[in-house]
């Protein structure tokens, strides 16, 4: 379900930005001066009505998206609904495609205090994709919340009792944690992008070891599928303990760009949206 939801949102996202590029493709690939020349100026320009209209659901898909997330991480009352980590999804899905409407919206040219709104918000959203890899990079529990240290050390357990019960799966989990036991843990950021790169090095040779035991015992297809699964649920906990500590000092700095270019954004925005219904500018309203 949730893969087609994703798939789905990917499909939305990808044919939305087609539909309009292509539309528009003469009149955003011309000279700025020629453009109130063409017949579609009239709508695709900033205060055009398709031009406009995509300015508004931009702004309001990014405001819907900003809004979502943050009310269902920080109130409470919304813990339980659905895991964090799908509503990030949905986060990234509407600032996404958001921005890419909004720069429909700018046709590709900025002026004024609408420059700032615009380069603020493709700041936060290029950063955006930076912050989604390190976020992965950081252990979650099942809700999509940090695991505590303890968490962590419960999962190692609870992943060594499930290898227990498979074949082989002791002398597995022996050969995975020796494998990444020599690996130091990164002291600063220029060592944690040389340690990630070994890492994932490592993690193919654990990966190839574990298939060609797994072909070496003709073990069946379900016990093979299964240790598959758990074996890589531990590399991945173990190169992301490995990492955490840098990790999280990283996304800590990383929320230093993301919020205060959201804030900028959104102040230059009202401002952008006052002067423009102050000129007249209300679109179908
Ligand atoms: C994050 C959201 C938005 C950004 C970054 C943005 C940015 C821009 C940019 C760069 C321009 C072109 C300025 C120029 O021609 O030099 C523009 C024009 C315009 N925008 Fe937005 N915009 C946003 C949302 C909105 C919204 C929600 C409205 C609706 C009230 C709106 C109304 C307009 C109008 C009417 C113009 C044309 C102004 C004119 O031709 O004088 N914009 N916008
Ligand atoms: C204009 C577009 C965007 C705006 C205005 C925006 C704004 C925000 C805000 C305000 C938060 C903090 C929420 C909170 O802690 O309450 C946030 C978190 C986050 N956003 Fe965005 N975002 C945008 C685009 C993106 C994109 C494109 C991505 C990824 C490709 C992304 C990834 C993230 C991640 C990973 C977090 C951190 C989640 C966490 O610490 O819980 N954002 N964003």
């Amino acid at each position: 379900m949730h893969r087609a939801f994703l798939i789905f949102l990917f499909f939305i996202g990808i044919t939305s930005v087609l539909a309009i590029g292509l539309r528009g493709c003469d009149y955003y690939l011309s000279p700025a001066a020629n453009r109130a020349f063409m017949s579609d100026h009239q709508i695709l320009k900033p205060s055009g009505l398709l031009g406009h209209g995509l300015g508004i659901a931009g702004a309001a898909m990014i405001t819907a998206g900003v809004a979502i997330y943050s009310t269902r991480k920080r109130v409470r009352t919304f813990w339980n609904i659905g895991k964090l980590s799908s509503w990030l999804e949905f986060h990234i899905f509407l600032c996404l495609l958001g921005p890419v409407l909004v720069v429909y919206h700018s046709t590709f040219k900025a002026g004024g205090i609408a420059a700032i709104s615009l380069w603020a918000m493709l700041s936060v959203a290029g950063s955006g994709i930076v912050g989604r890899f390190l976020y992965v990079l950081i252990p979650r529990n099942i809700k999509g919340g940090e695991m505590t240290a303890g968490q962590i050390d419960a999962q190692f357990d609870l992943q060594e009792k499930a290898l227990r019960e498979t074949e082989f799966g002791l002398e597995i989990v022996h050969q995975i944690d020796k494998s990444f036991a020599e690996m130091e843990r990164p002291k600063n950021f220029v060592q944690t992008a040389g340690v990630f790169f070994r890492l994932r090095k490592l993690n193919r040779q654990v990966r190839h070891l574990i298939h060609s035991k797994i072909n070496a015992h003709h073990i069946d297809h379900a016990s093979a599928a299964n240790l598959i699964r758990i074996t890589s649920a531990r590399t991945a906990l173990i190169q992301k303990s490995i990492l955490l500590l840098q990790v999280e000092k990283l996304f800590y700095y990383w929320h230093a760009i993301h919020l205060p270019f959201t804030a900028i954004m959104f102040i230059t925005l009202a401002l952008h949206i006052g002067v423009a219904v102050w000129l007249g500018y209300i679109w179908i309203f």
